[in-house]
């Protein structure tokens, strides 16, 4: 059948649908103002694909990686013994991946056949190097890293203990630093790896009770764009992936203070299941990017470029969340 001869039978079925339609509708339809809207949205779509495509080329600095083939791969985790991590530790067993997890506390669960775990700290150079060269040994150099442990303490700026303060930066920003001084090196030498770094939401909006896990989030995701630029420019690397990952509030023991209090608590709440699939697409397709978790949160990502009192009244609904909760938790505490 000729093209010619499609088009005129596609357009013979529509006029015959079309005719079928009652009288209203057939009136709205044919109004002029429909083919115009049409045509604005096929734009639209257009030029988000388009826009879609550009920033993950661009995103992997427009290479393709080599295929996946996971018996050549190693992915290492921290804070694999809980929550998230724990979850992306599950999650790529069931890929067939080798995983490698590093945590602070001892697993309380048993671990899968192709699961390692190591104890370590991982605000501790020394401590890091000292299990690097035990996994090397036992595995080789990892191919994908993903920084995951992190802490959340609660207080105001003036009631936080300082060495809450500073374990927050050291865990959730300055161990990034001390991992990829660690791993990246073999992944340049081969092009080839990915690092992964678990952010936050907090990335984008600051509240009250939690500046320091804000700040430290804020800057894991200028760490994810500045490593990007050094693979890129500096150590020639193009094709060592980096990803960021920002969820919303996770349903894990970091949070259970506040999961705990039940509907006081009037955030969304994720489950680790959510987040793990985000980061293991991102690791089983070897691309780089920018992932919010939910998708539909994204517009929280532009909230600095919204007006002064937009971005206010943005931060305020969360701050006034966290303080009416905390309130509530005070008043119960009162009552017992
Ligand atoms: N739970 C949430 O609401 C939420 C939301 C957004 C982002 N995140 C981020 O997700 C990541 C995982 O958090 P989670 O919710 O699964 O928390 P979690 O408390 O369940 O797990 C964190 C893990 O990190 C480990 N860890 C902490 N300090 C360490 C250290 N010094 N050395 C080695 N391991 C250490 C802990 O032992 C624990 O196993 C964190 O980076 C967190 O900031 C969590």
């Amino acid at each position: 059948m000729s093209l010619d001869h499609s088009l005129q039978l596609l357009h013979h079925w529509s006029q015959t649908a079309l005719d079928h339609l009652p009288p209203q509708a057939q009136e709205v339809l044919f109004h002029p103002l429909v083919p115009k809207a049409a045509s604005a949205l096929l734009a639209l779509g257009v030029l988000r694909t388009a826009n879609r495509s550009l920033s993950y080329w661009s995103a992997n600095n427009w290479q393709k990686a080599r295929p996946w083939q996971k018996e050549r791969e190693l992915v290492l985790v921290t804070g694999g013994c809980s929550g998230i991590g724990k979850q992306i530790m599950q999650d790529l067993v069931q890929a067939g991946v080798r995983v490698v997890i590093l945590d602070i506390q001892e697993p309380s669960f048993k671990l899968p056949s192709n699961v390692t775990f190591y104890k370590a700290d991982i605000t501790s150079s020394e401590n890091i190097h000292c299990v690097a060269e035990k996994i090397r040994v036992a595995h080789g150099d990892p191919t994908v890293l993903v920084n995951n442990a992190g802490v959340g303490h609660d207080g105001t700026i003036l009631d936080e203990p300082e060495a809450k303060i500073q374990q927050t930066f050291a865990v959730n920003t300055v161990s990034h630093f001390l991992m990829v001084r660690e791993f990246l090196p073999s992944m340049v030498q081969q092009n080839h790896g990915h690092v992964i770094t678990i952010a936050s939401m907090a990335s984008f909006v600051a509240v009250g009770e939690m500046v320091d896990y804000c700040c430290s989030k804020a800057s894991a995701l200028a760490f994810h764009e500045g490593l990007g630029q050094e693979l890129r420019h500096w150590y020639q690397a193009p094709k060592v992936r980096t990803s960021v990952v920002h969820p919303l509030w996770v349903r894990t023991p970091m949070i259970q203070q506040l999961t705990d209090a039940g509907q006081q608590f009037k955030q969304p709440v994720l489950t680790p299941e959510m987040v793990s699939a985000a980061v293991v697409k991102q690791i089983l397709t070897q691309s780089s990017g920018q992932v919010i978790v939910p998708t539909t949160h994204t517009p929280i990502s532009l909230v600095r470029a919204f007006p002064s009192w937009l971005q206010d009244a943005a931060r305020s609904v969360g701050s006034k969340d966290l303080l009416n909760l905390r309130k509530w938790q005070t008043s119960q505490l009162s009552t017992k």
